[in-house]
């Protein structure tokens, strides 16, 4: 019997309707749409607004885009795998809450979190379940209220970050589309440059931690841009080597959206021109666990069956990692 591989079958996304554009960061910091531009390839990002409104909202508007075009219902699926480093709240899981809202009354469901690689770490996941045979309909969703965790007074951070979600259906196939291959990694040093000091376990908030502003993301740009842009393209390069690809091979790099600087190092050391690289991060900035999904929902358009996609990213932890995935079906 052929191996049974986990395709991708139907893909949604969700960008809030409210748009941050550089102009109007430029009335709140001392920022300049030339910098940011210059900078990290950001024009605008989006923001979800609203009293009581969490990532869920905007993965549960995803997810069942992707139930609607796969034209199948919550009930069918068997696990809902939630990324994201904004969950609704503490402690309840965003994952049962999404799989609930959906009608997934039936499914297992738990969130993940590997930072701005979590997409990744949650597609190797889900393919677990598919390849042994346990699940034959999992949910993926990746997303971000990254605007409920910004200082918008901290210039070095409030212009980088935008809110979104996207989902995809894995399901089992045996015609060799799906996933070939990955690569996880992660290194703990990572932690200094790139974290919310307070509000876990080692610094519970307090009125001091709040007072300081540790409630909010803190990074040190330049070290973790230096990290992001080695590792990325390494893994990228390494699996490539590991499936005999070069450049030439690969239809589509579906890197994570942090800054047009590191996609362009990424995509230049595989050799890739850049009609075959997706790009959004003009229009959403980085929305950390939905860059990737959010990559093939603007693409799916233009994504054939057959087509050979890498998949990169690099994030807080540190965490990073590729994946190599065969497209499974034609744009309708
Ligand atoms: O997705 C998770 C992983 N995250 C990443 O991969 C992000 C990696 N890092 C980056 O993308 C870049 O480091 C940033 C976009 C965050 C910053 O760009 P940079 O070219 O590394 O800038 P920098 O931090 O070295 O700062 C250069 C200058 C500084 O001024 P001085 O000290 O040279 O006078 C900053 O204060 O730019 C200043 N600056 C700004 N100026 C205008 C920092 N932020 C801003 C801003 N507007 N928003």
């Amino acid at each position: 019997m052929n191996k049974i591989r986990a395709s991708i079958t139907s893909v949604g996304g969700y960008v809030p309707d409210f748009v941050l554009s550089n102009e109007v960061l430029e009335t709140m910091v001392d920022t300049s749409d030339e910098w940011i531009t210059s900078r990290t390839g950001i024009k605008e990002r989006r923001i979800l607004k609203g009293e009581g409104r969490g990532t869920s909202d905007m993965m549960i508007q995803a997810a069942n885009e992707a139930l609607r075009k796969r034209g199948i219902s919550g009930s069918d699926i068997d696990l809902v795998i939630a990324c994201t480093v904004t969950p609704d709240m503490m402690v309840a899981s965003t994952a049962a809450k999404v799989a609930q809202l959906i009608g997934a009354n039936q499914a297992a469901s738990f969130d993940l979190q590997a930072a701005c690689t979590g997409f990744i770490y949650g597609l190797v996941t889900a393919s677990q379940f598919v390849e042994t045979g346990k699940y034959s309909k999992v949910l993926l969703v990746g997303g971000d209220k990254m605007s409920s965790i910004l200082d918008y007074t901290d210039r070095t951070t409030c212009v980088i970050f935008g809110d979104g979600a996207g989902a995809v259906i894995l399901e089992p196939n045996t015609s060799g589309e799906g996933l070939q291959d990955s690569i996880l990694k992660s290194d703990g040093i990572g932690r200094q440059y790139l974290h919310i000091k307070s509000g876990g376990s080692m610094y519970p908030s307090t009125q001091r931690s709040i007072d300081q502003r540790e409630h909010f993301v803190h990074q040190d740009g330049q070290p973790v841009f230096k990290f992001a842009v080695t590792n990325m393209a390494q893994v990228s390069e390494d699996i490539l080597k590991r499936n005999n690809l070069s450049g030439d091979d690969v239809d589509w790099l579906v890197p994570h959206q942090a800054n047009k600087r590191i996609i362009d190092a990424t995509a230049n050391r595989m050799g890739l021109n850049e009609s075959k690289v997706m790009v959004n991060i003009q229009r959403y900035g980085n929305t950390t666990n939905a860059t990737l999904p959010l990559c093939l929902w603007d693409y799916e358009k233009q994504l054939k069956k057959g087509d050979k996609l890498v998949f990169a990213a690099f994030g807080g932890g540190f965490t990073w990692g590729s994946a190599y995935l065969i497209w499974a079906y034609d744009p309708n």
